[in-house]
């Protein structure tokens, strides 16, 4: 099969790491991607990214700063991948299935539950695969504790805590508009990781009650964590980045919400990136014989299950034993190279990062090629981004939401105000 003819627009901190992934792709034998060429509004970055491509790729692929001209003038193109901010998102996917090309997109997979499901049926109707770049549930040590929770390992699941908070008054991963209501702040930004991969591991919702709060009104522009820095080092500040090096929050940076599953399990997930003090990261499942710890997503670290009236986790190399039939599938387990039965691996963050981007390239490429659908379809993208909403929406409303109304676009006057804007 020839290599995609891919283009990308965005090229800030997460286009950088995408062309990582794609080096990996092709260091790991994959031949499914030629990049033919990059879109930035910000002509350097896009010349910066350019150049790591071209180091890492062997060819340099052509600069745009707007995505119409790329558009227009790439006529032997058939993906897209969209790296850019939230904002962007729908919009660019749109453009792109009017020009008749597939379209791979991060996730969030757009900025509201009417933006994805506008998406959808774009895709639909022009028959081209939409495919959303969620990274967290591909880690093999996710794959390996949804084969636990499915072999009935702690038995009937009761509980599922997620505990994730940090303060600071600093903006997060360098970019201001992760604090802005109208451009998707932290509770989808980095909510619908969760999202994903609670809905992955312990499937439907049905209602949510949360509370939700913007404690940090301002924040300070500063450099990204050290963790960050080389991919984000090359990004552009924004006008409103430039003028002052403080900026207005408009965006909830705080959620307690308490779900209840269709399986009948109880839930709670608690995010704060307004919460001075101690941090906490912590993902715990509690079913009838005892309790599934998960690994912090790209860390390598075994999941800890731990039984009833036992004070010690199991062995992790034993965890393998109660499910023989667990593999990885033959993309993953080429990519991290350690044999298809993994429960835990040794890799820099940078590493496992790359790792997973080019996992999910490929089974996009995967679904381009074949017909079949993606792992994480617009479907499944608009799952994430409607978890996320109806933690905001209840918040808003100051009541519980029934998930599947948040979802069908029928429960949305927090997002009202951002679909006039995007004009949806
Ligand atoms: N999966 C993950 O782990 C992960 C991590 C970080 C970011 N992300 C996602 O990746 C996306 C990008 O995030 P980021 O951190 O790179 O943000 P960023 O601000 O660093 O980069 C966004 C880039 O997009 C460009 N851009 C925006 N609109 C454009 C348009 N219409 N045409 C051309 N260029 C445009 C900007 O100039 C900027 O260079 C977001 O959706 C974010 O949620 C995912």
């Amino acid at each position: 099969m020839a290599p995609i003819q891919l283009l990308q627009v965005g090229c800030g901190g997460m286009g950088l790491r995408h062309i990582y992934g794609l080096i990996e792709l092709r260091e790991r034998g994959f031949d499914s991607f030629d990049l033919i060429a990059l879109c930035d509004r910000n002509a350097s970055s896009a010349e910066y990214v350019a150049g790591v491509a071209e180091k890492g790729l062997g060819i340099r692929p052509r600069i745009y700063s707007d995505s119409r001209d790329m558009l227009d003038a790439e006529r032997s193109a058939e993906a897209v991948n969209i790296v850019t901010d939230t904002a962007a998102h729908h919009e660019l996917a749109l453009l792109a299935f009017e020009a008749g090309l597939h379209v791979v997109v991060e996730k969030p997979m757009a900025l509201t539950v009417r933006a994805c499901r506008t998406m959808i049926s774009a895709s639909k109707s022009a028959g081209l695969v939409l495919s959303v770049s969620e990274n967290y549930r591909r880690d093999p040590i996710n794959r390996m504790t949804k084969a636990l929770l499915e072999s009935g390992i702690i038995g009937d699941i009761r509980l599922s805590i997620n505990l994730f908070t940090m303060g600071g008054p600093d903006v997060r991963q360098a970019a201001a508009w992760r604090h802005l209501k109208n451009r998707g702040g932290m509770i989808l930004d980095y909510g619908v990781h969760v999202s994903d991969l609670t809905l992955y591991m312990l499937g439907d919702v049905e209602r949510v009650y949360a509370e939700t709060h913007l404690w940090q009104k301002t924040r300070k522009i500063a450099e990204p964590p050290d963790r960050m820095r080389k991919f984000y080092q090359h990004r552009v500040k924004e006008d409103f980045e430039e003028e002052s090096s403080i900026i207005e929050a408009s965006s909830e940076d705080t959620g307690v919400a308490v779900l209840r599953f269709i399986s009948g399990a109880i839930g709670q997930i608690t995010y704060s990136d307004a919460s001075p003090g101690e941090s906490s990261d912590t993902d715990i499942i509690y079913g009838s014989k005892g309790s599934l710890r998960l690994s912090v997503s790209r860390s390598g670290q075994p999941v800890k299950v731990t039984f009833l009236g036992r004070s010690d986790p199991v062995d992790s190399n034993d965890l393998l034993n109660e499910i023989p039939n667990f593999r990885l599938d033959e993309v993953t387990s080429r990519i991290f190279g350690s044999g298809d039965r993994i429960y835990q691996y040794d890799s820099s963050f940078d590493e496992s990062d790359r790792k997973l981007i080019a996992v999910e390239l490929q089974d996009f490429y995967g679904a381009v090629t074949s017909g079949r659908s993606p792992e994480v379809s617009g479907d499944v993208g608009l799952d994430a981004v409607a978890f996320s909403y109806a933690i905001l929406e209840s918040g808003h409303l100051s009541r519980p939401v029934v998930f599947n109304d948040v979802r069908q676009d029928r429960i949305n006057s927090y997002q009202q105000e951002i679909n006039e804007i995007i004009n949806i």
